[in-house]
């Protein structure tokens, strides 16, 4: 018999740089992106219930959130749920047959609706752990499906695929990948409330329309230089984000937050995507640990949590949660 759990794990994602153009026809923004992954992930296990048939609905039985993920739907809704079963339509068209019915557990390590692919995570996840599953029972699909699925449920779920550090245009699902050279360190100001991602990019457009000058950033050609040199410094002066604005704006505390990181020595703050998250770039693991106790003792973020980047795609793990 095949396998009965299978686990898999997907990592955050910051942007590095985040220019945004204007909205398209299709409420979608027009992006320029340079995305880098997080060593910070969440963990999914796919339970194969043998014996029992989904027919030709659902294979998904239920999703267990382990009671820590607060604003997380916990049904067919999920982007892991969703995942899932377009994964299994497609095998289904090529006839793998009847299938048995699967339990989804999350195990949530990335903030929620905090600007870092947290459910798209889980999206790309969900993939793998699916793929795996179901490569046992026919012929493999090839990596282009999975590639046009994840850009069919979101715009961050081919990058959480794929990790590293890429270059992502269109929406931000069309990637190609930036050389990185070394390892950084960060520190992440975590909020308790989540902001919404189409808000923020709403209120870009309601700022620009109302005469804020806040053009595109759509030159990456000094970021690329940075993250060739390995060197944090160099990388310091190159982040940049067009949601910051909005953001900010949206939400005036996170000023305090980014100032108070820059007091605690961090080399540069950025607000991560579409925050409300707080990205702290620091030199090396030890000034990490510092800026993120001494932004913890503010008490103006929730917690504070170090992580080191570039880190892996999402992918299938042998070990246990
Ligand atoms: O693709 P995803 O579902 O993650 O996007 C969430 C929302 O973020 C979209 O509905 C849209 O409002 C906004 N968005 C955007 N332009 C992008 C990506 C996302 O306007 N390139």
């Amino acid at each position: 018999m095949g396998v009965d759990v299978i686990r898999a794990r997907a990592h955050a994602k910051i942007n590095l740089h985040l220019g945004v153009g204007a909205a398209r026809a299709d409420g979608y923004h027009e992006l320029v992106t340079v995305f880098q992954s997080l060593s910070l992930h969440d963990e999914l296990e796919l339970h194969v219930r043998h014996g029992t048939s989904a027919g030709a609905g659902s294979v998904v039985n239920s999703l267990d959130l382990g009671g820590t993920a607060g604003g997380v739907p916990a049904d067919s809704s999920n982007l892991a749920w969703r995942a899932v079963d377009k994964l299994v339509a497609v095998y289904r068209g090529a006839g793998v047959g009847d299938l048995p019915m699967v339990d989804l557990k999350l195990r949530k390590g990335i903030p929620v609706a905090g600007g870092m692919a947290g459910g798209s995570a889980d999206a790309a996840a969900a993939l793998r752990a699916a793929h795996a599953w179901l490569a046992e029972l026919a012929d493999p699909v090839p990596e282009a499906d999975l590639e046009r699925i994840a850009a069919e449920l979101g715009s961050d779920v081919p990058f959480t695929l794929h990790g590293g550090t890429m270059l992502g245009t269109g929406r931000g699902e069309n990637l190609v990948p930036v050389l990185s050279r070394g390892q950084y360190h960060w520190v992440l100001g975590v909020s308790s409330q989540g902001l919404s991602t189409p808000e923020v990019f709403a209120k870009l457009d309601e700022l620009r329309a109302s005469g804020r000058d806040l053009p595109a950033a759509t030159d990456t050609a000094a970021l690329n230089r940075a993250l060739l040199s390995g060197d944090p410094t160099e990388l310091a002066g190159c982040l940049v984000n067009d949601l910051q604005a909005p953001a900010t704006s949206l939400r005036p505390g996170l000023r305090k937050i980014l100032t108070a990181g820059s007091a605690a020595g961090a080399l540069q703050g950025i607000v991560s995507g579409s925050g409300p998250t707080c990205a702290f770039l620091c030199r090396d693991a030890d000034h990490a640990g510092e800026v993120a106790a001494e932004l913890t003792d503010t008490g103006l973020v929730l917690t504070a949590r170090t992580a080191t980047g570039p880190a892996e795609g999402a992918h299938v793990v042998p070990e246990t949660f």
